[in-house]
């Protein structure tokens, strides 16, 4: 990994003295992200990452995720003495960026072997790490068990192949279930998780939830833990997490009353929701933690005993530390509308696509000529739309885009469609930029082809 220290040079350049109003490369972050893109050292510290690293380009303010990291916890340390926070990896799973949060104290949620072996070769011991997906193969329930990783389990069937598995390696498998509460988050449709309809864990509705602690609880080699829910993504309100939460402690109390079952901990997932738009206004970590204690509190009392409580957020740590640096590749005009065609698109951030995700849209070094335009990917696909009808300073082929909040849910879902290879990340650490993932080269496009030549 290469670190390069970036900004001073900057300072020196006599054209720009007079304007400069950055001093590090976090300052010229910021300054992009309060529409300040168009100020010349702001495009100069953009230009030079571009040269330096090319583009599509993924960056990183490493400040920026250790904030939030120190936001979440002194909203909840205070309030909740028993806590625990992960993180969860799909979110971004590039091994810097888990080590940054590792450094925080932060566990690990993750939800297939491969964010587990990644988990590992960042640092963590197995028995730190909570697995959770609604569809394990056997080697992932096998590996899990060899760690001793907290399997959070999806399905009867699933249990009964864990218990089938932990027989076979003569230990005690570690689980908590998954719980569908059966909660509606107000989130959009395809992240919205804790919905009855979902097919996400095993409802309370009808027992199910239940009926599988009562199973697992008849097993030796079985230890019951604690339970999970996760309602859904990018969550803006508190009301759907006291909801899930009351709903949780009374089923946590339902499992002591009936089965005598004492949990370790009470996992409400992930889903803090991060602003998207300009002067959007959203629920705070503390405004989550307020509204969280009285119901915890409440719970705690009734129950006899206080379980620890866990949160696994992904977005919320490394959302808005992500910009993805894009070139344009050519603007052209049509009856109908104009186009930026620039050189990423739904192979490098899917969530336009997928979600019908707005991300807020810089033009470097730009401020004049307003128009409106479409900032169009390089996929040859119809639907390649990365922002639509927006208002931005008039761009030119060569011309440098950022487009906004990319650090989570990017890099992670990108692919190599029309064969492109995967983009470079970047960290910036203050005012050193470092490589924490190369660009992929055109071989490695075909690396694992067979029948290439
Ligand atoms: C089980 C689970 N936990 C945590 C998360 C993280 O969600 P978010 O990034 O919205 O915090 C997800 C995301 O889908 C999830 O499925």
């Amino acid at each position: 990994m290469s670190i390069r220290h970036f900004g001073l040079a900057l300072l020196l350049v006599p054209a720009l003295q007079a304007q400069v109003t950055t001093t590090t490369l976090h300052d010229a972050l910021l300054a992009a992200r309060a529409d300040r893109a168009g100020e010349p050292a702001v495009a100069a510290a953009f230009q030079q990452l571009a040269k330096e690293h090319g583009t599509p380009l993924y960056i990183y303010d490493q400040r920026y995720i250790q904030g939030q990291a120190a936001a979440l916890r002194s909203a909840f340390a205070p309030r909740f003495p028993k806590l625990r926070i992960l993180y969860a990896l799909k979110a971004n799973t590039n091994p810097a960026v888990i080590g940054l949060l590792r450094a925080e104290g932060i566990g690990a949620e993750v939800v297939s072997q491969g964010e587990i072996e990644t988990a590992l070769k960042v640092g963590y011991q197995g028995t730190e790490i909570m697995f959770t997906s609604s569809s394990k193969n056997p080697a992932e329930i096998r590996r899990a068990i060899e760690l001793g990783t907290v399997l959070n389990v999806d399905s009867m069937d699933e249990l009964g192949q864990v218990q089938a598995e932990a027989h076979r390696q003569l230990k005690q498998a570690r689980i908590s279930f998954r719980v569908n509460p059966g909660v509606d988050p107000h989130t959009i449709h395809q992240i919205n998780t804790g919905i009855a309809e979902s097919k996400f864990g095993l409802h309370l509705q009808g027992g199910l939830a239940f009926k599988a602690y009562a199973a697992a609880k008849a097993m030796p080699e079985i230890r019951i833990e604690g339970v999970h829910c996760h309602i859904g993504s990018q969550i803006t309100e508190t009301e759907g997490y006291t909801l899930t939460a009351t709903k949780m402690m009374t089923f946590v109390k339902e499992l002591k009353e009936k089965l005598g079952l004492k949990l370790d901990f009470v996992d409400l997932g992930g889903g803090l929701g991060i602003p998207y738009t300009d002067g959007q206004t959203l629920m705070s970590p503390e405004d989550l933690a307020k509204a969280l204690e009285p119901v915890w509190k409440a719970g705690v009392a009734t129950l006899g005993y206080e379980p620890t409580l866990w949160l696994e957020p992904g977005r919320f740590f490394v959302g808005g530390s992500g910009f993805l640096l894009t070139r344009v590749n050519t603007v052209k005009e049509t009856p109908i509308k104009t186009f930026v065609n620039v050189d990423a698109g739904f192979n490098t951030l899917m969530r336009p696509v997928m979600y019908q995700a707005y991300h807020r849209v810089r033009v470097i070094g730009r401020t004049q000529d307003v128009q409106k335009v479409d900032i169009a990917g390089d996929v040859c696909e119809t639907g390649d739309i990365l922002a639509e009808a927006r208002l931005l300073p008039k761009a030119k082929a060569g011309d440098l885009v950022v487009i906004l909040d990319a650090g989570a849910y990017g890099f992670s879902m990108a692919s190599e469609y029309n064969a492109r290879p995967l983009p470079e990340e970047v960290l910036v650490e203050g005012n050193a930029v470092r490589v924490i993932r190369r660009r992929a080269d055109f071989p490695e496009l075909f690396r694992t082809a067979t029948s290439a030549k």
